[in-house]
């Protein structure tokens, strides 16, 4: 049996937490949340008690996993804090916001033998996951080209933390670093990446990077979070034996384009595969449940996070100078 305590209780920490609800043999014992209100009924939905502060809950020999789910400026403080008290840490992407903290944090984890998993839920999207097998099997031949997408609305997350670079990184880091990180996980290292990108003081933000990967292989990425209303994802990739395409809005018969804000709700896309058996966030979670029993070996290890994040801090650096920037 696990005990977790879920510090974090945004959009994520609900997200996680109805996923633990459906894995046996563990038990959300706490969710802290320094907003009383919302850590109360993140708790309420998994039967745990409501913190304000992480003390109890580190202290507590029963607590064997600490999963963060915290805006991303706080991940090296409280991974650490989490690590000092042995307990193991899954971590939300990204990872940290300079590749020194996130070193610093694996580090951590390590010398206090904990385990330490980091969330690149991409991995376990079916379609993703089907298309990286199809990349490596070699079925699609040698890949030329790849073009990928995400879009939303702009996040509307706590004390709206996004729109500062300093807490969240900005686009480039905190969305196009799914992209990022599945580009690494299919094609290895990367390069060099060009970049651009539009800020508008609405706040919304639209970039546009090219990254060459040491393979050869082009890919284009798109992120962008200045869409009215709706997430979605797509990509294709273009290999000397034929293309895969995938396009999560091509998956819905009926699509309303509104303002989301006009819900006047704040909160934070979450996206769905459209194969719902398949439950992204269930499948990282079951894993790394598994991994800290030691019965296997985490699809995402840190050393994958940190990469992503270079890859991320690169095309920051891109668009900011107008150069190409070697990774
Ligand atoms: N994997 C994904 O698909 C995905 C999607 C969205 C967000 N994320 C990542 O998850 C992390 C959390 O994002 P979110 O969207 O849930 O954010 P959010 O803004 O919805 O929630 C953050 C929560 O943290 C709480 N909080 C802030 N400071 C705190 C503190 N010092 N102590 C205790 N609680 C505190 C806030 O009250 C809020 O409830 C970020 O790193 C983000 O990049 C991942």
């Amino acid at each position: 049996m696990h005990t977790v305590a879920i510090w974090g209780a945004g959009s994520m920490g609900r997200t996680h937490a109805n996923c633990y609800k459906q894995c046996d043999e563990t038990h959300v014992k706490y969710v802290i949340d320094s907003d009383t209100e919302i850590a109360h009924d993140i708790a309420a939905l998994c039967g745990a008690i409501p913190q304000a502060h992480p003390e109890a809950a580190l202290k507590d020999p029963e607590v064997d996993i600490v999963d963060i789910c915290l805006p991303t400026y706080l991940h090296r403080e409280c991974v650490e804090k989490a690590a000092y008290a042995g307990k193991h840490v899954f971590c939300e992407k990204p990872i940290a916001l300079s590749c020194d903290d996130a070193m610093a944090m694996t580090e951590t984890c390590k010398s206090n033998n904990v385990k330490f998993g980091i969330g690149h839920v991409l991995r376990y999207f079916p379609e993703y996951e089907m298309a990286h097998d199809m990349i490596i099997s070699g079925r699609l031949g040698k890949i030329g080209v790849v073009r990928m997408s995400r879009t939303g609305p702009f996040p509307r997350g706590w004390k709206n933390w996004h729109s500062d670079s300093n807490r969240s990184g900005s686009l480039l880091l905190d969305l196009s670093i799914h992209d990022f990180d599945f580009l690494a996980w299919c094609f290895g290292d990367v390069e060099r990446v060009f970049a651009r990108c539009a800020r508008h003081d609405r706040p919304l933000e639209y970039a546009l990077a090219v990254v060459r990967m040491k393979s050869g292989v082009i890919a284009h990425v798109e992120g962008s979070w200045a869409h009215p209303a709706q997430f979605s994802y797509e990509f294709e990739v273009c290999g000397s034996l034929g293309m895969i395409e995938f396009d999560s809005c091509k998956t819905q018969p009926l699509t309303v384009l509104a303002e989301s804000v006009q819900t006047g709700k704040p909160g934070v896309a979450v996206p769905e595969s459209p194969l719902k058996d398949k439950h992204p966030y269930l499948r990282q979670l079951r894993e790394f449940l598994a991994f800290v029993d030691g019965k296997i070996t985490p699809r995402v290890a840190p050393e994958d996070a940190v990469k992503a994040l270079r890859i991320s801090l690169a095309a920051i650096k891109s668009a900011r100078t107008g150069e190409v920037v070697p990774v």
